[in-house]
């Protein structure tokens, strides 16, 4: 009896097959499926064509990076040499152990938010893809309260985890560290660490950068004490200034990384000084500001406008105390 059933069953099944089987409706049933494939595989050519796509075949242009760094940032070759080194050997890497963590160090105005913005612009060229997976937290717009450290920590994890797993090769920018509440940024350490995956959530791929205008001091004191001894900018020594702003941190309570266990861990990849500005720096950012404008860049408005900045506190007078940052207004006015 069951096998009459059986047969009697394949046999109802007959027509469904053979119109199954129907070469047009076969083929739509084909293409379909690739569309459907196409738009759900994460980096596929079809997703990254009509929707956005945050890691087709890893987005930085290197070259492109280099030039923006070397054409637009001023008297930052540390910096800069150093943020091309680490950016490109980790995109290079296909599976990367651990996030790329940079911490910018330096005073105001000196190009921290400038060269983070370069870095952005570069990862994703397009508008929609920046706004998409750049993500910026700044300390004191997203963190105003200390005593609501712990309702900030499940956030901050929340937004990280959740940011991540819609595009592994996010880009989280954290500005005015030195503002951030005590201990709030070691709730990110588990996805800092060296691991494959949490939860199923790969986070090699991310790029974190700080923010901070801790250890500015120390670096203007070093570059002063080259300067006196009449030593070239280009000769302050890297690796001292990163051990030094790694130190200087980890004991400053106004650092947003005061006794971190991300430093103690050795979870920030590179401690990047920004060397405070001088005159002639400033002078090429009021010629490039007045380009930007569409104004003549005559000589001589271009050193009227940098001693009208007549900013540069040091007993030696050599540094501008805001950087480049007032350049824009400055510009605005004497035009
Ligand atoms: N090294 C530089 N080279 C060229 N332009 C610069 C440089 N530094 C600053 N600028 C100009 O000054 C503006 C302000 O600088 P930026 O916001 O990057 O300073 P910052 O280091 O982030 O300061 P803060 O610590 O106050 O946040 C930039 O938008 C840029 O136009
Ligand atoms: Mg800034």
């Amino acid at each position: 009896a069951m096998k009459l059933l059986n047969v009697a069953g394949f046999f109802a099944l007959v027509p469904t097959l053979v119109s199954a089987l129907e070469p047009i409706t076969t083929s739509l049933a084909f293409c379909g499926a690739a569309v459907m494939w196409q738009l759900f595989s994460p980096a596929s050519w079809l997703k990254c064509r009509f929707l956005e796509c945050c890691n087709m075949k890893d987005t930085l242009d290197i070259p492109a990076l280099q030039m923006a760094l070397e054409q637009k940032v001023f008297g930052q070759h540390l910096a800069t040499q150093v943020v091309l080194k680490a950016l490109s050997a980790h995109s290079r890497d296909k599976q990367p152990r651990k996030p790329l963590v940079m911490s910018f160090h330096g005073w105001t105005g000196t190009g921290k938010t400038f060269v983070s913005k370069i870095i952005a612009r570069n990862l994703y060229q397009r508008h929609e893809a920046r706004r998409r997976f750049v993500h910026q937290y700044d300390a004191v717009l997203h963190f105003p309260h200390a005593e609501h450290i712990k309702q900030y920590k499940k956030q901050l994890q929340n937004w990280i985890r959740g940011n991540v797993s819609i595009c592994p090769r996010s880009l989280f920018i954290f500005s005015e560290m030195d503002q951030m509440p005590h201990g709030l940024i070691d709730s990110i350490m588990p996805y800092l660490s060296h691991r494959e995956a949490i939860n199923g959530v790969y986070y090699g791929k991310a790029i974190f950068l700080f923010l901070n205008n801790a250890g500015g001091d120390k670096i203007i004191e070093v570059a002063l004490d080259h300067w006196r001894r009449q030593k070239g900018r280009e000769e302050i020594p890297l690796t001292d200034l990163q051990s030094m702003l790694s130190a200087e941190i980890f004991n400053n309570r106004n650092s947003g990384f005061w006794k971190s266990k991300l430093i103690q861990n050795n979870l920030v990849d590179y401690f990047i000084p920004f060397l405070p500005l001088e005159y002639k720096h400033v002078k090429e950012c009021i010629q490039e500001e007045l380009r930007y404008q569409g104004h003549q860049e005559d000589e001589d408005l271009i050193i009227k406008i940098a001693l009208a900045m007549s900013d540069y506190p040091s007993e030696d007078r050599i540094y501008s105390s805001k950087g480049c940052k007032t350049v824009a207004s400055k510009v605005n006015l004497a035009t």
